[in-house]
């Protein structure tokens, strides 16, 4: 029956059951299902049902069903456009507060609470130590990323310096009005295209370059990332201070670099020149360029490359940022 129908004869003849009103006490304190109401009301369900049809007619409770459950709670009476039956309703349960009924209904309430609580939880205790795997089957392992650069203001130009195969570019798609990519090699550049094609509204650039004599503006963008870059570089020096030069005033940049190690295979096989960097002399050089704000994150993330043997190493990782001052 909708709620125009109802007269105030029938809401007065609703209300005047003591169950039903139980019914709403409880279901004001929690949503609970059907199965749930009877267990903290010490009723059989049949004994139920028909109470909450004639709430449910009267817009008092509102349902929601998950697969083949039925879950209710007590509708909003919003300030201004409250129902009858809502105020009566509101008069009535101070009153009910005192019935021993239903001091008895919260005692069996907590139980079904608790004994829901200890369900959901034994689910989580039981897959704990498989919940990587579980939750890991994601199809590209890119959402979890993709979620905090949901943070970003969509205006933001961003570039991505040695962006190689557009790893850290992929995160930030459709979060930015533009991103530049800059690498100096053309076949990096061609696989981060391929990579990179679900734009939506971000305008994507890819521009070939040396760090050192980036291809940008003066204040050309937003914010810089520049991931596993500098220990490539004959002269990570400068290219913080192109960094620097091509943020706007207040713009932020973000270096990820491997701390210093021994596994001199890597200039071979990974084109490094230098064995990491100190995370001191990053952090030198972004003052020098200008930054201010500059900090150091250590990262519990480890770099694990494959030795030529076959052997995994884990190598340490930190991130330094810094901000270009606001005028
Ligand atoms: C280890 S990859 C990192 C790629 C990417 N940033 C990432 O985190 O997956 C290094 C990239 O830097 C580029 N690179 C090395 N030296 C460069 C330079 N002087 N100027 C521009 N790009 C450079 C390489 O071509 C390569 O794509």
């Amino acid at each position: 029956m909708p709620t125009a129908d109802v007269t105030l004869n029938d809401v007065l003849k609703l209300l005047a059951e003591p169950v039903r009103l139980r019914v709403l006490a409880l279901l004001e304190r929690a949503e609970l299902s059907v199965g749930e109401l009877a267990q903290a009301l010490g009723m059989a369900q049949s004994r139920v049902s028909n109470h909450l049809r004639l709430l449910r007619d009267a817009d008092l409770l509102l349902e929601r069903h998950v697969g083949a459950s039925t879950f209710l709670r007590v509708s909003d009476a919003r300030d201004g456009d409250a129902s009858s039956h809502h105020r009566i309703w509101a008069a009535l349960k101070s009153e009910l507060a005192q019935s021993p009924e239903h001091t008895a209904d919260l005692a069996r309430l907590e139980r079904v609470l608790a004994a829901r609580r200890t369900k959901d939880g034994d689910f989580f205790d039981r897959v704990a130590t498989e919940w990587d795997k579980i939750a890991g089957d994601f199809a590209t392992g890119e959402a979890r990323q993709r979620l905090l650069s949901h943070l970003l203001p969509r205006e933001f130009v961003v570039a991505d310096l040695g962006c190689g195969t557009g790893y850290i570019a992929d995160a930030l798609l459709g979060q930015c009005s533009k991103l530049i990519c800059v690498d100096r090699s053309e076949a990096m550049l061609e696989q981060a295209s391929k990579r990179l094609t679900r734009a939506g509204h971000t305008a994507l650039e890819m521009r070939r370059g040396e760090l050192d004599a980036l291809p940008l503006a003066d204040g050309e963008v937003d914010g810089v990332l520049c991931g596993m870059v500098l220990h490539h570089l004959a002269n990570p020096d400068a290219a913080v201070r192109e960094m620097h030069r091509i943020l706007k005033a207040g713009g932020s940049a973000a270096v990820l670099e491997l701390a210093p190690h021994k596994e001199g295979w890597m200039r071979e096989a990974l084109g490094d020149r230098h064995l990491g960097l100190e995370a001191k002399d990053v952090l030198t050089a972004f003052t020098r360029a200008g930054f201010v704000d500059v900090a150091l994150d250590p990262l519990s993330d480890q770099y694990c490359p494959r030795t030529p043997d076959g052997d995994e190493c884990s190598l340490a990782l930190y991130i330094v940022r810094g901000r270009k001052k606001s005028p």
